[in-house]
C-alpha cells in the first residue's frame, strides 16, 4: 500500500466548505450531541411541518429502530424540485448525454416539475398512491429521474432494477416488493447496442404471480415490441392525457421512499428500505461537502441509476441541493475511449465521479485520449464502489485531474444511503487508497473477530458504532433478516461486512468484503447466487463461487463445479455455462473462470472450506493453512494441480 501523502493545496482550500479545524470541530459536535447537530442541519430541506424529534435509535440486536425526523412531513420531489422553481426555475437541473454523442438534452427545474408531475397524475390514474410500489426497469435515460421522482411525489415506493438485470433477476424483483405497475422502455442503447428491456420485462412478469397490472413503456429506439392489450401503456400516449400539475403529498419522514434489491452473503438479493427525511438530509449534505458543490457547477457521476450511488449522487443530493446533475446513458469506451474526457469538456464538468474499474479500464488505452481534451472545467474528482489501487489513483491525479484536482476516494454501501468514510476537499491530505475519515455523525470502529474493539493502528473488521440518518431502516417486509444480517455479529454496532486497516493517523483503508459477497467491477454480487444459477443447470452437481484479484474488474469471479456423473467436462459447456448464468442473472455474474472438479475441499460434516477455495482461486498455495480437518485432503492437490495448469 501506497503511504505517499498529498497535502491540501491553496487550490483546494479556496472555496472549501470547511479546513482541517472546523472539520475536526464540527465532526466532534457531531458525536458529542447528534440532537444538536443533526437537529441544524436536518433543516438544510424543506418541511412541511416541522420536526421537533431528532434521533430515535437502537443498535441494540432486540430492539433495533431507526428513526429519524420521526415527526417531520416533508417531500422529496418538493426539495428536488417545487423549491428551486421560484429562483431558479429556468436553470438546468439534468444534462442528458445519449449514447449517441450527438444526441443531448438540457431539462431545466421547470420543465422537470412539469414531466414530474404529469407522470405522478399518470401513476395515479393507474391506480398507485402512497405505500404501493412501482418497479422501474429503464436506460439512463430522462425518464428514469422523471420516474423517480414522480414515485416520491405521490408517496409511492420505487424499486429500480439496474437495466443490466436479467428478465429472472427482474421477476425476483417484482415479485419481492410486489409491484402492480412496473415501468420501462421498448429497448436500452449503450454502447451502440440495444437492449431488449420489454422483452425482458415480459418474461420477468411471465413469471410473477399476476401481480402486474400496468406497463408503462418509453419509446426509446421505436423498435417494434410485443404488446399486451388492456396491460401495456405507451409513456407519452399516457402523458398527453394528463395535466401537469399535480400538488406533492406530505410524507412522514419516516415513509419509505425507495426499496433497492442488494446482494448479501447468503440467499435471494435483500430489499434494502431508504426512508424519506434522514435519507435526503444526508444525501443532500453529503453531495455538498464531499464534492465541494456550489450552485452553478456541473457534477457528473458515472454510475446508473440502478445502483445506490444514482439514487444518492445522480439523482437525490444534487437535486435537493439545486445543482445541475448529468446523466450519461452509454459506455466510457463507445464511440471512444475518450468519451468521458469529450463529455466532460462539451458540459463544462466541473466535478466526476466514477468507479476504479472505469479508471482502471481508461488508464490501460494510455495518456494520449485524456490528453486529447482540455478538462480545464475539472475542480474534483471521486471515486467509489471498491478499494482505488495507488496506481490508478496516481493515473486519475496526474493525468485525469492534471495534479491540480483532489480526488475523494468516497467509502459507502447500499445500506448506508450516503457517503460515510471520505476525503473532504480542503480539510484533509490525500494517501491514495485510503477513504480517509469518517463524514460527520459517522462512528467507525474496527474490531477483531471476537467483537473487542481495536484502538489506534490496526486492521480488523469494520463496523459502526451508532447510527447516522441516511441509514437504512429495514429490509423490506424482513425485519429480522435485517437485524441477522447487520447487528449480530457485533451486538451494539452495525456490522459493514468489510474489513479494513486504520493507520497512525486514524485513516481508514478498506481492504474488502469480509464475506460472502465479491466486487465486480464495482458491481455487488452474492457468490450463492451464482452458485445457485450454475447448480439449476441439468449438468451441475454442485459448485462453489469465490472472487479473486482481476487486473481490471478488482475482482473477478471464479468457479468451482461438480459435473453430474457421466458429463465429460469440455470448452463447450465452459461455455455454455457461463453463457448460462449470464443468461439467468445478467451479464455482470458472468464468470471468469470455470474449474471443473472431481470435488470440492468439505470438513467431515459437509461444510465447504471456501478459504481454502479463495486461496487456490488466488494461487496463494502455501497459504492454505489446515487442510486436516477436511474429508479427503487429497481433493485439494487435485484443485492445486488444475489451477497451476
Ligand atoms: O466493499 C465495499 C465496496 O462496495 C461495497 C458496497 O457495495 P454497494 O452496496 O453496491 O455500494 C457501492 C457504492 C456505494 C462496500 O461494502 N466499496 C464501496 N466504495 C468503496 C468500497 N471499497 C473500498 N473503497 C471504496 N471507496
Amino acid at each position: 500500500m501506497s503511504e505517499k501523502i498529498y497535502p491540501v493545496i491553496p487550490e483546494w482550500s479556496k472555496d472549501a466548505y470547511v479546513d482541517a479545524a472546523q472539520y475536526k470541530a464540527m465532526y466532534e459536535s457531531s458525536t458529542a450531541d447528534p440532537d444538536q447537530f443533526w437537529g441544524a442541519h436536518g433543516r438544510r430541506i424543506d418541511w412541511i411541518k416541522p420536526f421537533t424529534k431528532v434521533k430515535n435509535t437502537s443498535f441494540d440486536p432486540h430492539n433495533v429502530s431507526i428513526k429519524w425526523f420521526e415527526d417531520g412531513l416533508t417531500n422529496v420531489s418538493l426539495n428536488c424540485i417545487d423549491r428551486h422553481l421560484a429562483d431558479d426555475g429556468e436553470r438546468t437541473a439534468i444534462i442528458w448525454e445519449g449514447d449517441d454523442p450527438n444526441e443531448s438534452k438540457h431539462i431545466s427545474y421547470k420543465q422537470l416539475h412539469a414531466e414530474v408531475c404529469r407522470l405522478a397524475n399518470v401513476l395515479k390514474a393507474h391506480g398507485v398512491g402512497r405505500g404501493d410500489t412501482v418497479t422501474i426497469y429503464l436506460p439512463m435515460i430522462p425518464e428514469a429521474a422523471y420516474a423517480m421522482l414522480a414515485c416520491a411525489r405521490i408517496g409511492a415506493i420505487h424499486s429500480v432494477v439496474f437495466g443490466g438485470f436479467s428478465a429472472d433477476s427482474l421477476a425476483g424483483r417484482i415479485e419481492g416488493c410486489k409491484s402492480k405497475l412496473v415501468i420501462t422502455a421498448d429497448e436500452g442503447l449503450r454502447g451502440g447496442r440495444k437492449v431488449p428491456l420489454k422483452v425482458n420485462a415480459d418474461a420477468a412478469i411471465k413469471k410473477t404471480s399476476g401481480i402486474v397490472e400496468t406497463v408503462l413503456v418509453v419509446r426509446r429506439t421505436g423498435g417494434k415490441v410485443a404488446w399486451t392489450d388492456g396491460r401495456d401503456v405507451w409513456y407519452d400516449e399516457a402523458l398527453a392525457k394528463v395535466g401537469a400539475d399535480c400538488p406533492y403529498e406530505p410524507m412522514n419522514a419516516e415513509d419509505p421512499l425507495f426499496i433497492l434489491f442488494t446482494s448479501g452473503s447468503t440467499g435471494a438479493p435483500k430489499g434494502v428500505v431508504h426512508t424519506t427525511g434522514g435519507y435526503l438530509v444526508y444525501a443532500s449534505m453529503t453531495h455538498q461537502y464531499v464534492f465541494n458543490y456550489h450552485p452553478g457547477e456541473v457534477f457528473w457521476c458515472t454510475a446508473d441509476v440502478g445502483w445506490v450511488t444514482g439514487h444518492s449522487y445522480i439523482l437525490y443530493g444534487p437535486l435537493a441541493n439545486g445543482a445541475t446533475t448529468l446523466m450519461f446513458e452509454g459506455v466510457p469506451t463507445y464511440p471512444s475511449v475518450s468519451r468521458f474526457w469529450d463529455i466532460i469538456d462539451k458540459h463544462k464538468v466541473n466535478i466526476f465521479y466514477t468507479a476504479p474499474t472505469a479508471i482502471r479500464s481508461l488508464m490501460g488505452a494510455g495518456d494520449a485520449p485524456v490528453k486529447a481534451s482540455s478538462r480545464a472545467s475539472l475542480r474534483l474528482l471521486g471515486s467509489v464502489g471498491e478499494p482505488i489501487n495507488p496506481e490508478a489513483w496516481e493515473w486519475y491525479y496526474r493525468v485525469v485531474g492534471e495534479s491540480r484536482c483532489p480526488i475523494v476516494d468516497t467509502w459507502w454501501q447500499t445500506e448506508t444511503g450516503g457517503i460515510l468514510i471520505s476525503p473532504l476537499p480542503g480539510a484533509m491530505d490525500l494517501k491514495p487508497g485510503s477513504a480517509t475519515l469518517p463524514f460527520f455523525g459517522v462512528q467507525p470502529q474496527v474490531v477483531d473477530a471476537g467483537g473487542e474493539v481495536l484502538e489506534g493502528a490496526c486492521s480488523g473488521n469494520l463496523v459502526i458504532a451508532d447510527s447516522w440518518p441516511g441509514q437504512m431502516r429495514t429490509l423490506y417486509q424482513d425485519h429480522e433478516r435485517f437485524v441477522q444480517a447487520y447487528f449480530m455479529a457485533y451486538p451494539g454496532k452495525y456490522f459493514t461486512g468489510d474489513g479494513c486497516r486504520r493507520d497512525e493517523d486514524g485513516y481508514y483503508w478498506i481492504t474488502g468484503r469480509v464475506d460472502d459477497v465479491i466486487n465486480v467491477s464495482g458491481h455487488r454480487l452474492g457468490t450463492a447466487e451464482v452458485e445457485s444459477s450454475l447448480v439449476a443447470h441439468v449438468m451441475v452437481a454442485e459448485a462453489a463461487v469465490v472472487g479473486y484479484p482481476h487486473d481490471l474488474k478488482g475482482q473477478g469471479i471464479y468457479a468451482y463445479v461438480t459435473l453430474m456423473s457421466g458429463v465429460e467436462p469440455s470448452d463447450a459447456l465452459r461455455a455454455e455455462l457461463v453463457s448460462w448464468v449470464r443468461k439467468d442473472i445478467g451479464p455482470i455474474a458472468s464468470p471468469d473462470v470455470i474449474h471443473f472438479a472431481d470435488g470440492l475441499p468439505k470438513t467431515r460434516s459437509g461444510k465447504i472450506m471456501r478459504r481454502i477455495l479463495r486461496k487456490i482461486a488466488e494461487k496463494e498455495f502455501s497459504a492454505l493453512g489446515d487442510t486436516s480437518t477436511l474429508a479427503d485432503p487429497s481433493v485439494v492437490d487435485d484443485l492445486i494441480r488444475n489451477r497451476a495448469s
